[in-house]
């Protein structure tokens, strides 16, 4: 299928890339927290405190089941754990092309600081907590992509330029 997918950790600017990517492109845009939210109809934070982190990630895994049956050629931004799940790699494949956007834990940091909204981010030490996890996660965001796009110090209107070159938009 022909939709253009941006993973990468919390904060990396998937949401704001995606929403400019989409009137750039005059694409209709998805983002998989959004739609889980709206179909729980509860926040993520409120579904990770009452029903646990498994099962978010089961509703992801549905939630990108149901994007297959029914999105083409859109924007899709997912959350920064989706790509993580084995199964979850060859769904990403099929909706499209995968753009990872990368960054340092330095630069999500000073993004996410002040954020409430993630569980996975309310700890003594959060920085520590995104390094640990981006160790972990970084060679898989970077096996499931087809193309790299590094964000730090850049402004978005260079990343938008960036990602229509290597998408030839
Ligand atoms: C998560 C990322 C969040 C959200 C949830 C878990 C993660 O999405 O899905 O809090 O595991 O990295 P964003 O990447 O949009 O913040």
């Amino acid at each position: 299928m022909d939709n253009t997918i941006l993973i990468g950790f919390m904060g990396c600017g998937k949401s704001t890339v995606g929403i400019r990517l989409s009137y750039r492109m005059r694409r209709a845009m998805e983002d998989t927290d959004k739609l889980i939210e709206k179909d729980e109809g509860r926040s993520i934070a409120e579904i990770f405190r009452t029903d646990g982190e498994a099962y978010f990630r089961q509703l992801e895994t549905e939630c990108l089941k149901k994007l297959l049956k029914t999105t083409n050629r859109q924007i899709i931004s997912v959350g920064g754990g989706l790509p993580i799940r084995e199964e979850n790699h060859a769904l990403l494949k099929k909706l499209g092309t995968v753009i990872y956007l990368r960054a340092e834990a330095e630069t999500i940091y000073g993004r996410v600081k002040h954020d409430t909204t993630r569980p996975l981010l309310q700890c003594e030490d959060p920085l520590e907590r995104i390094r640990e996890m981006m160790e972990k996660r970084a060679p898989i965001y970077e096996k499931t992509a087809d193309i790299v796009i590094d964000v730090d110090k850049k402004d978005f209107e260079t990343i938008l330029c960036e990602i229509t070159q290597a998408i030839g938009a």
